[in-house]
């Protein structure tokens, strides 16, 4: 047993920010606390990104602040994470601020490598090199536990968990650095899956949000029978308890799209929500991506989601500057964007990742200005798209599950104000302000919408 403090920083996605989880949870089993401040931690632990550049640049620079730190506090330990970790390796331990370095297969070693790093060992690396090798029973077994013990102390947002359906990714889009640190795509056991969603909601967790890179490719074969995601959302959604449930991410693809719609259709507590990228409206681009449709299929699917389940909110993703996008590429993306009405939508100026396809034999051929303008265009007509999805939901009741405190003040002043400002999301997504009471972060809530913009609503609690 330890008595050692331990900060932990999660700079990625929703899968980081759920290892960030089973981390905190392992440390917290081995004795150590967390403590909200960098600057007394005797541990600080940083789990990476590498999507994108800029994504690693703001850990470098975190590194060079904790080296700062570390000048005054040489005894402090300081470890990365996750996905940079895993691209970069035993190069990250040059660094003269980094102790520690684990990749996301080897985070079941989390504690037992922070424990050596404080009785000043030296051997605090635990990084694969066969990262796209089939991982050996144990370490799959390791996993899997170190996975099922996640404590509910650990939650992010009170009431809210993620889940992970599935590990890796195999679909290699050219640009994208995730198959090399996450390795190969492996559905978890749908038993591990429900009985893991069981022990949250005994615990109060009311939303559950399944993970994978591709979740809607979630496929699980034992004997005779096959499992897809459609299964497991019955599944969860026969669990005492857990009243939502979410999945992302969605890849365009047709396999078991209608029945994965259909569950959502039938189980009320499956959210009318799909996250699906379409990352460009060019086909020519989609190739040179490697995603495996057209814009027409896809604008085809998103057609057919919206008539089996007619109120479905559908957010994308896009990337702009991929190599070899003319004018003519990114107008058809415009179109695109114009045609699949999302909610809202993430768009990314193409980052080269080294390792990949893209990178490997495409140049990186648009000029960062060009990215940058058409990365203000695409956000432009989105924000229009948003703003007159939004308006829809003027004067209407909706329900939340209240997340807590907004971070961002007084942008809504109507009644109530002398009670804090609360943020929540609907069942389809949308963000929600209004004024409450903290007490009902993690509960559902009702509120009727006063105002809206493009990406929040405001309004009253009912
Ligand atoms: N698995 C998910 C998303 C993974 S990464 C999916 O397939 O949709 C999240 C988003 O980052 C991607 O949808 C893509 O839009 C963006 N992205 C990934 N690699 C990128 C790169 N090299 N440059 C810019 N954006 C990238
Ligand atoms: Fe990356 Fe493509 Fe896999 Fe998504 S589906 S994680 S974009 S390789
Ligand atoms: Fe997620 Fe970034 Fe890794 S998007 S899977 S943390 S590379």
């Amino acid at each position: 047993m330890s008595d050692e403090t331990v900060h932990i920083k999660s700079y990625g996605c929703q899968m980081n920010k759920l290892d960030t989880a089973l981390v905190t949870s392992a440390l917290k089993k081995a004795g150590f606390s967390l403590t909200d401040s960098a600057k007394e931690a005797d541990v600080v632990l940083i789990n990476t990104c590498s999507v994108r550049d800029h994504a690693e640049q703001r850990v470098i620079s975190h590194l060079g602040h904790l080296q700062h730190i570390k000048k005054s506090r040489p005894e402090m330990i300081v470890g990365v994470i996750g996905c940079m970790a895993q691209r970069l390796g035993v190069k990250l331990l040059e660094h003269n601020a980094v102790d520690i370095v684990c990749g996301p297969a080897q985070i079941p070693q989390i504690a037992k490598l922070v424990t050596k790093a404080l009785q000043g060992k030296k051997e605090t690396i635990a990084v694969t090199d066969k990262i796209r090798q089939k991982t050996d029973e144990d370490q799959a077994q390791a996993l899997e536990d170190f996975e099922s013990a996640y404590g509910i102390e650990d939650r992010y947002i009170p009431g809210q968990a993620y889940v992970r359906a599935m590990r890796g990714c195999d679909n290699f889009c050219t640009y994208c650095i995730v198959p090399f640190v996450r390795g190969p795509e492996v559905s978890r056991p749908p038993k591990a899956i429900i009985e893991q969603i069981k022990k949250l909601a005994d615990a109060g967790v009311k939303q559950v949000t399944l993970l994978g890179q591709r979740v809607n490719a979630y496929k699980y074969k034992s004997g005779k029978k096959t499992w897809c995601l459609a299964d497991l959302l019955r599944m969860a959604s026969d669990v005492e308890g857990t009243e939502w449930i979410r999945f992302v991410t969605s890849y365009p693809s047709e396999e078991f799209f209608d029945e994965i719609l259909q569950a959502m259709a039938d189980l009320p507590k499956v959210c009318n929500y799909l996250h699906i990228p379409a990352q460009s409206g060019s086909d020519k681009i989609l190739r040179a991506m490697n995603r495996h449709y057209t814009a027409g299929r896809y604008l085809a699917m998103l057609a057919k989601a919206r008539a089996i389940v007619p109120d479905i909110a559908i957010a994308g993703d896009f990337i702009v500057g991929f190599p070899g996008e003319t004018q003519a590429d990114f107008e058809v993306t415009v179109d695109l964007v114009k045609k699949a009405q999302y909610k809202n939508c993430f768009i990314f100026k193409y980052s080269p990742r080294p390792g990949t396809n893209a990178d490997k034999r495409l140049q990186d051929d648009i000029p960062l200005e060009v990215k940058k303008s058409r990365n203000i265009k695409l956000l432009a007509v989105q924000e229009k798209i948003s703003e007159q999805l939004s308006a829809e939901f003027l004067d209407k009741e909706v329900t939340v599950l209240v997340e807590g405190l907004s971070k961002k003040p007084h942008l809504n002043d109507t009644e109530g104000g002398d009670k804090p400002q609360l943020i929540g999301r609907t069942a389809t997504d949308y963000i929600v302000v209004f004024n409450g009471p903290l007490s009902l972060a993690g509960q559902f809530a009702k509120v009727k919408i006063t105002k809206t913009s493009p990406l929040t609503l405001f309004g009253a609690l009912i």
